[in-house]
């Protein structure tokens, strides 16, 4: 077994199913922030990336894309449903989004959790060289630091937290909460998206282990840990070329007159998830139509929502109500080849990605709770020209940074209504003021900015900020 001096371990790989089971082997952006970030960076650089392979329950092997060297691990199909669908999306995942969906808790799923991330500490263990840095993300395997320096104590060992980590007065609930602080607390350094989940995991270390915590420590086990804020980001670049790809560009004149040469186009792209705020957005859309405030003449609601998680039975009953919704709609206010929404449930592939966020004049997002949205920063991206409105919820990570957005609180119906029809009539002046400060920041804060903030904080030499591609 080959070792490696820099490991990335994260639940998910950025493999395609299908192309896994036939053997062949490419990279797939599997919606979702995590695989999208770490994608970009992982390519060109020499590192071993360790992480499920989706849906099966075999540990295929791999053969090494670019730079990296892919390890994946196996998931019965107990362990799917206890450790992935169980304890990290039916209580960790509603749980850390302000409970927006009530957190289930059952016993018999902590068990499987804790053994897989043994599973996770093992793996990483195995393929780490002496002194290797080890980056583990996510709430998925949030025990993998402390098992992994239990095995490995000469690691240097980095955790970052993706979505949201919530007050002591939610985290608290967690039946597990002590060891699930606990295992994070292994890291050398652990990154958020936000400032604020830092000073809450130090409110917790106080209240359940007796730690003594500033604003940026922890001290634990006789050592200390250090917490931080590096908001991920996007691959500016890759995103910027798509969108003037000359085939691209073709896409866009296509949809735009597919959708109507004249009609004014919202556009909205998500995981099927009941965070993303996208029942509270229907509403909003279908009290507009109600109300003669948009037509279905003038303007159209393009919803992309890819399946996501689709054995868990709340997003069953999600998409089931999202689809009634939609049906309902364009029952009531479509014409004959001219639906108030095109409801679209499928992945796409990054141009078309791209060629919608050019085609559209306001993107909508507006999740209740969202640890960053990428979608957000990746519609930034897109508009080189400088047009279009960003319409945000305030709940997003991304909301600190774009701060020029037409922000809202998805939970205020009306000020989501006004505020939608606020970036449908602004002036073409007063959108490329906000989408030029928009395109800036993120030019500075890119993903290999993230990288390279988080990694130089964790080994403080810039040795492994200059292994990234
Ligand atoms: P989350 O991580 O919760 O899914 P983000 O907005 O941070 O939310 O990331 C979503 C990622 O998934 C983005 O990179 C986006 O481009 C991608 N994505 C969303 N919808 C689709 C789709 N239908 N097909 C392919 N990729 C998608
Ligand atoms: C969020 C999580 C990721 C996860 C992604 C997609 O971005 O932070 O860890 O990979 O959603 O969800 P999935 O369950 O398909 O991996």
């Amino acid at each position: 077994m080959r070792q490696s001096s820099l490991v990335v371990v994260s639940n998910r790989l950025p493999l395609d199913d299908s192309a896994a089971r036939d053997g062949a082997c490419e990279w797939r952006r599997s919606p979702g922030g995590l695989s999208g970030a770490l994608h970009s960076i992982l390519q060109q650089t020499p590192a071993t990336w360790i992480g499920w392979a989706g849906e099966m329950d075999l540990a295929p092997r791999l053969p090494d894309l670019g730079s990296v060297r892919l390890r994946s691990v196996a998931l019965s199909a107990e362990e799917q449903h206890g450790y992935y669908e169980g304890f990290a999306n039916s209580t960790l995942w509603p749980l850390y989004h302000d409970a927006v969906q009530q957190p289930v808790f059952q016993r018999e799923w902590w068990d499987t959790y804790r053994s897989v991330n043994q599973r996770f500490a093992e793996a990483a263990a195995e393929v780490a060289g002496r002194h290797a840095a080890v980056w583990v993300q996510d709430y998925h395997l949030q025990l993998v630091p402390t098992m992994l320096r239990e095995l490995r104590p000469d690691l240097l060992i980095g955790f970052f937290m993706h979505v949201p980590f919530p007050p002591p007065e939610l985290f608290m609930q967690l039946p597990r909460r002590v060891e699930l602080v606990h295992g994070m607390l292994g890291a050398d350094l652990i990154g958020f998206q936000r400032e604020q989940a830092g000073h809450n995991l130090a409110q917790l270390a106080r209240k359940l282990l007796g730690a003594t915590a500033t604003s940026d420590t922890i001290e634990v086990d006789g050592r200390t840990v250090r917490t931080g804020a590096f908001p991920v980001s996007i691959d500016v670049d890759e995103m910027r070329a798509l969108a003037t790809r000359p085939d691209v560009v073709r896409q866009v004149k296509q949809l735009r007159h597919d959708l109507g040469e004249s009609k004014r186009v919202l556009l909205s792209v998500d995981r099927l998830d009941y965070t993303k705020g996208i029942e509270h957005r229907l509403t909003a859309y279908r009290e507009l139509l109600r109300d003669g405030h948009v037509k279905v003449g003038d303007t159209v609601l393009v919803q992309v929502a890819v399946p996501s998680r689709e054995r868990v039975e709340s997003y069953q009953d999600l998409r089931d109500r999202i689809e009634g919704e939609v049906g309902r709609i364009n029952g009531e206010y479509g014409r004959v080849g001219e639906p108030a929404i095109h409801y679209l449930n499928q992945p796409f592939d990054r141009s078309q990605l791209a060629a919608l966020y050019r085609t559209a004049d306001v993107m909508v997002v507006t999740p209740l709770r969202d640890g960053m949205n990428l979608v957000a920063k990746e519609f930034v991206a897109a508009r080189e020209d400088g047009s279009g409105a960003l319409v945000l919820s305030e709940f997003a990570g991304a909301a600190a940074e774009l701060s020029q957005a037409f922000l809202v609180n998805p939970h205020d119906l009306d000020g989501l209504k006004q505020t939608l029809l606020r970036a449908l009539e602004a002036e073409p002046a007063d959108l490329a003021a906000r989408m030029s400060a928009m395109r800036r920041h993120i030019a500075e804060h890119d993903i290999l900015a993230w990288a390279r903030a988080y990694l130089t904080a964790l080994d403080h030499t810039g040795r492994l900020a200059r292994q990234l591609g």
